[in-house]
C-alpha cells in the first residue's frame, strides 16, 4: 500500500496532461504535410488515404464491418441520426447525463429529445427508459456511456428490441470497453467515438462512425462529405447501396483530414490496450485512496462491465449543497481541481440538462438532481502515479473531515483502514526513509481517531 506524501501540502498535479503522440505518427504527420495532400479525398491516381486506412483500421479493431471517419463525435452522432432516420421534430431519448455535444447533435438534427433518468450508479436508469419509451413512443435512443459508466447492456437493448428503439451510443469515453465482452459501439445500430485530445486516442478533433448496417454506412459516408469520391474508402458498402442514397443525401462537409488521421492511426491496437490498463491501474489505486472517505460514495461496477477509467466519478452524500462547495474549495486551495455537477452555471467542459435552455423549460428529474447534486469528477491522467493517487486521496479525505459532519462517519471504519495502512506500511519499511515517515503519520492519525 502506497500513502500519501504531501503531508497537507499543496498538490501540483496537472489532470489535463496527455500522453505525446507516439514517434510513428510524428513521422506519418510530417511525411502528410511534406506531400501537401492533406485532404483525404484525391482524383485522378490517388493512392488510400490515411483517413481511408484508419477507418479500415479501427472497423477491424471494434469488429464492425463499416467506419466513417469525421470531424469530431459531434459530427457522427449528428450524422448518425440523420443516417438512422431521425427527422425533424422526432423525439430521440437520451441520457439526462451527459455532455453538451450530445443534446447538441439531437438540436442539430432539428430533433427534441426525451430525458433518461440516471442511478446512483450514474448509469441510465432502464426503469425510467421504458417508462419514457412507451409514454413518448419515440423510436431512438441516443445512449450515452458517459464518463465510461456501461449499463446492462443485455437489459437495455431487451427494451429496445420490445418497444423497436433503434439504438446509437455515444461512445466519446468507452473505446476499449465493452459489456460482458462485447465492445461498446457494436451493441446498437450506429456507434459513435471521439478522438479529441482528451479521449482514449487523440489527434485533436475526430470522430469514427462505425455500424453494420450498408444504409447507414453509405448515408454517412455521403452526409459526412465525401462528393462521389466515395469509392476510394475502404470500409464502405457495394456501389449499388449508394446508388439508393446518392441523389437523396446532402454533403455536410464534416470530414476528417489526413493529417489528424496519421496522428491517430498508431494510437489503437497494442497502444491502446496498454493505455487502457494503465488507466484502470490509476482508477485502482485512486479508488483505494478513496475507499471508506466519510460522506463519499464510489459507483458500483459490475463485473461485466468492462470499463476503462480515464476518469473517476463520486458522490457526495449526506451534505448540504454549501457543505459540498466548502469540501470543492478546499480541494481546489490544495491544487485539486474537482469537477462538480451541482454546480448552479455551467463551467469548462461541464453542464448539466437544465443549462440546455435551448430545448425549453427543463424537464423533471427529481433522482437525477440528487445524484448529481453530489457527483464530482477527476480526470486520470496517464502520467499519475501511485503516490499522486493517495495523495489525491488524502486531500479528498481532508476536505471532508473538515465540514463538521464528522459524526456521520463510522469510526469503527476509518480505524480498521488506518491499522490495516500501518500494517502494510511496516511490512514495506524496508523500502524507503519516507514509507517510514508515512508510517509514523498514519501511527498518529489513528491515535488521533481513537476516543
Ligand atoms: C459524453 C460526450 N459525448 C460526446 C462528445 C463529443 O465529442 P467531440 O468533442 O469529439 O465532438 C463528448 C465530448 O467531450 C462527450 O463528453
Amino acid at each position: 500500500m502506497v500513502t500519501a506524501s504531501i503531508n497537507m501540502g499543496t498538490l501540483s498535479l496537472d489532470l489535463t496532461k496527455q500522453e505525446p503522440i507516439p514517434q510513428a505518427g510524428v513521422d506519418a504527420a510530417l511525411a502528410i504535410m511534406a506531400s501537401g495532400k492533406l485532404h483525404r479525398y484525391g482524383e485522378l491516381g490517388s493512392k488510400r488515404s490515411e483517413v481511408s486506412s484508419l477507418e479500415a483500421e479501427f472497423a477491424q479493431e471494434i469488429g464492425a464491418r463499416f467506419c466513417v471517419a469525421m470531424n469530431s463525435c459531434g459530427s457522427t452522432m449528428f450524422v448518425a441520426l440523420k443516417s438512422a432516420g431521425v427527422k425533424a421534430g422526432d423525439a430521440v431519448l437520451t441520457n439526462c447525463f451527459t455532455l453538451a455535444p450530445v443534446p447538441g447533435a439531437i438540436a442539430h438534427a432539428g430533433a427534441r429529445p426525451v430525458l433518461v433518468d440516471v442511478t446512483d450508479d450514474f448509469v441510465i436508469d432502464l426503469g425510467d427508459l421504458e417508462r419514457k419509451v412507451i409514454a413518448s413512443g419515440a423510436k431512438t435512443l441516443l445512449l450515452s456511456h458517459m464518463r465510461g459508466h456501461v449499463c446492462d447492456m443485455k437489459a437495455l437493448m431487451g427494451i429496445c428490441h420490445r418497444h423497436g428503439v433503434q439504438v446509437i451510443e455515444d461512445c466519446a469515453h468507452t473505446m476499449g470497453a465493452a459489456w460482458d465482452g462485447k465492445a461498446t459501439g457494436t451493441w446498437g445500430r450506429v456507434g459513435c467515438f471521439s478522438l479529441q485530445s482528451y479521449k482514449h486516442a487523440n489527434s485533436g478533433e475526430g470522430g469514427l462512425l462505425v455500424t453494420d448496417d450498408e444504409d447507414v454506412a453509405a448515408q454517412a459516408i455521403l452526409f459526412s462529405g465525401s462528393y462521389m469520391l466515395y469509392r476510394s474508402h475502404v470500409a464502405r458498402p457495394d456501389d449499388a447501396v449508394f446508388e439508393r442514397w446518392k441523389y437523396l443525401t446532402p454533403n455536410f462537409s464534416m470530414r476528417m483530414g489526413n493529417l489528424a488521421a496519421a496522428v491517430v492511426r498508431p494510437q489503437f491496437g497494442a497502444v491502446l490496450k496498454d493505455r487502457c490498463a494503465r488507466w484502470n491501474q490509476r482508477y485502482a489505486w485512486l479508488v483505494a485512496a478513496l475507499d471508506g472517505v466519510p460522506h463519499l460514495r464510489l459507483p458500483y461496477r459490475p463485473e461485466q462491465e468492462n470499463f476503462v477509467a480515464s476518469s473517476l466519478q463520486f458522490s457526495l452524500i449526506g451534505l448540504t449543497k454549501p457543505q459540498i462547495e466548502q469540501v470543492i474549495a478546499a480541494c481546489a486551495e490544495r491544487g485539486l481541481h474537482i469537477k462538480w455537477f451541482g454546480a448552479d452555471e455551467p463551467v469548462g467542459f461541464t453542464s448539466v440538462w437544465a443549462h440546455w435552455r435551448y430545448f425549453g423549460q427543463p424537464q423533471s428529474l427529481p433522482q437525477a438532481e440528487r445524484v448529481l447534486g453530489g457527483l464530482c469528477d477527476l480526470r486520470l491522467p496517464l502520467s499519475l502515479s501511485q503516490v499522486d493517487c493517495a495523495d489525491i486521496g488524502a486531500v479528498v479525505r481532508d476536505a471532508l473531515s473538515h465540514v463538521g459532519q464528522t459524526q456521520y462517519c463510522s469510526l469503527s471504519t476509518v480505524r480498521a483502514e488506518l491499522v490495516e495502512a500501518l500494517v502494510a506500511c511496516r511490512e514495506a519499511s524496508t523500502s524507503s526513509a519516507r514509507t517510514e515517515i508515512e508510517s509514523n503519520r498514519l501511527s498518529e492519525q489513528y491515535w488521533d481517531q481513537t476516543p
